[in-house]
């Protein structure tokens, strides 16, 4: 195992009163602006439940935040909450929403031009407005992590920014909410999280068993739970274990101690800004088609994961390997997520211009071993079609 500091400050709220406990966690003085999406935070209620919550406070509400937040929309907001003097922020959505919130929270208080924030993976952000989030879709873990990812179309971006200035102050789960999600959503979401937890896991060994056997908990939980979602999207057990494995598959704990991949992610940034595909999409093509690829380096965790996961034991290594990719492109189906890009309604990728803006971004070679180099991605690329 390797060494490594663990620490996170997020107070989780669980349950079907999540909502109702959350304005003791707020200063009473506080100037609070409520963020939320397009449209499903007012429609079904949620917005009203926190505003009814927040009795007595001085509230400013700031709506609109798309899939994907985009750079302008969020610069609307932090015009609005410097305006109003905002000191505190409370995100209501998903990924989007919420990261969308942490970096308005970082960008409120900065004297520069808030773009600098994204510029060294985040590194340079000193300080950030508290941030409360109160969860509609479990995908990202945002709600109990240290990222944003942050979209600027015009300049064809989608960026990850990491500083430990973005973990909400509170998380609000409550699975009651996430009842009315489209069922596209419900897939989207276990398949992050499943990636998530691949992303941490299957690299190589290092002997963290601690690691390996709550992702291994996870993965099974997702598998289980997952498909019962989309046939049975009211039953409050199946999405309280569904939201409280997305919000441990990305809160610092099971990555802590050993490798980590990402390629899948990175390389899943561009296919959205360029095509745009939702997040989970960009993983589901991408992941099957990457194990093939790496799965020399990947072998012995690979062996493992389909052992543990998939219960393959027998037959050639080769052949097991294959077998465990392939299970893993059917649970993403089965989860009404299309593993290659035709299935998107995607001929062709431009693969030069993919791997132009990973080499732009910074991002040539990837990977636990760094060695995610671009023929590597380009080879990867070709067999997402
Ligand atoms: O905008 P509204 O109308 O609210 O609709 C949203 C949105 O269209 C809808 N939705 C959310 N809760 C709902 C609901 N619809 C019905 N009922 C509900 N209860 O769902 C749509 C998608 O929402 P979004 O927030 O975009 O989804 P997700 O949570 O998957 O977030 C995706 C974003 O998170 C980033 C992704 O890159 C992407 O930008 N990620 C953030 C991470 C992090 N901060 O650690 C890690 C992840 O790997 C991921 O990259
Ligand atoms: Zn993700």
């Amino acid at each position: 195992m390797f060494n490594f500091t663990f620490h996170n400050p997020t107070k989780v709220i669980f349950g079907k009163d999540a909502i109702g406990r959350i304005a003791g966690e707020i200063p009473r003085d506080a100037k609070v602006m409520i963020t939320y999406g397009a449209m499903s935070a007012r429609k079904y209620g949620v917005l009203d439940e926190v505003v009814s919550a927040l009795a007595g406070f001085d509230i400013t509400e700031f709506g609109g935040i798309e899939a994907n937040p985009e750079y302008e929309t969020l610069m609307q907001g932090i015009a609005l909450a410097r305006k109003k003097n905002i000191n505190f922020l409370l995100a209501i959505g998903g990924g989007s929403v919420i990261d969308g919130t942490k970096f308005m929270a970082a960008a409120i208080p900065f004297n520069n031009e808030p773009f600098l924030l994204l510029e060294n993976k985040g590194a340079d952000i000193c300080r950030a407005l508290p941030v409360g989030a109160v969860v509609t879709l479990p995908a990202s873990g945002s709600e109990m992590n240290n990222r944003a990812i942050i979209s600027r179309k015009s300049v064809r971006l989608k960026r990850a920014i990491m500083n430990d200035c973005l973990f909400p102050r509170f998380a609000a789960l409550d699975p009651t909410k996430t009842f009315t999600l489209p069922v596209r959503q419900i897939g989207n979401g276990v398949v992050d999280t499943f990636v998530h937890v691949l992303e941490q896991y299957l690299t190589y060994p290092v002997n963290g068993k601690v690691q390996d056997r709550l992702s291994e908990g996870l993965l099974l939980l997702l598998m289980e739970e997952g498909p019962k979602a989309l046939v049975d999207p009211k039953n409050y057990d199946v999405r309280a274990n569904l939201m409280w494995a997305a919000t441990l598959g990305l809160n610092g704990l099971i990555g802590a101690g050993v490798p980590q991949d990402w390629a899948a992610h990175r390389a899943g940034y561009e296919l959205t800004v360029l095509y745009g595909l939702d997040h989970a999409q960009t993983l589901a093509v991408i992941v099957p088609a990457m194990l093939k690829v790496r799965a020399g380096s990947k072998k012995q965790k690979l062996l493992q994961y389909g052992e543990r996961i998939w219960g393959i034991s027998s037959g050639t290594e080769a052949t097991r390997i294959d077998t465990t990719i392939d299970r893993t492109r059917a649970f993403f189906e089965s989860m009404g997520l299309p593993t290659r890009l035709r299935g998107y309604g995607i001929q062709a990728v431009d693969t030069d211009l993919v791997i132009k803006l990973l080499e732009a971004h910074g991002l040539s070679n990837m990977g636990e071993n760094n060695d995610v180099m671009p023929d590597v991605m380009r080879e990867i690329l070709n067999l997402c079609h």
